[in-house]
């Protein structure tokens, strides 16, 4: 379903990983081809959060899967640093308030935050999977910034209507709705009003 789709990756330093991996086990599955980038601050909250290193993650995840590529957070000679190599969509998941902050006045130093720059400048969907609570009034003004200059800012925040509250199912609702956010045709949950009960 999602043939020849380039979706770019960021994983940010914010609680959620479970998220992040999920998201990027169903694009690959799918077909997409996936340019992943972790910050700095993200790889020991996934180590914490999953029990096991991002760096062996990412190293049997591209064994296991050759339609993802994972990039170092300051390697700006990555495809998806620059505008002219072509990705269809951008998400940001977790995404932290600092990384808000900076893709929302430019000013980020890291592969996460200029391939954020990138989506937003081609005019290419951004979604930013926000985690934090509550919101400071900063937060929230970075947030409005964001959604002028286009991004989707979805909170990670599953529903639970569908009646099966297991966590891995909230984590597909978040998953699904960003993979939704993204244009992309998602199959994790059923769309209200069709399958649902
Ligand atoms: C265990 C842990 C959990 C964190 N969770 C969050 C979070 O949910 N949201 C957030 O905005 N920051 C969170 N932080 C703080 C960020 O990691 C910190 O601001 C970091 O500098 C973000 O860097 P990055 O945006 O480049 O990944 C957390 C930090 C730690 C150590």
């Amino acid at each position: 379903m999602m043939n020849g789709k380039k979706i770019a990756l960021g994983i940010c330093g914010a609680s959620g990983m479970v998220y992040a991996k999920r998201l990027l086990e169903v694009l690959a599955a799918e077909g997409a081809q996936v340019y992943a980038v972790a910050s700095k601050a993200a790889k020991p909250i996934f180590k914490s959060e999953l029990g096991v290193s991002f760096d062996d993650f990412a190293k049997d995840f591209s064994a296991k899967f050759e339609s993802a590529k994972f990039f170092g957070d300051e390697d700006f000679s990555a495809p998806i640093a620059s505008g002219s190599f072509y990705f269809d969509a951008m998400c940001v998941c977790p995404c932290s308030m600092k990384t808000l902050g900076r893709v929302a006045t430019a000013t980020g130093d890291n592969l996460v935050c200029r391939a954020a720059d990138v989506a937003l400048k081609e005019r290419r969907r951004l979604v930013l999977v926000a985690r934090e609570t509550p919101l400071s009034l900063i937060h929230l003004k970075n947030m409005e910034t964001l959604a002028q200059a286009g991004a989707v800012i979805m909170p990670a925040c599953p529903a639970f209507y569908f009646g099966q509250n297991s966590v891995q199912s909230l984590v597909d609702f978040v998953v699904a709705r960003a993979i939704s956010a993204m244009g992309l045709k998602q199959n994790l949950i059923p769309q209200w009003g069709e399958n649902s009960k």
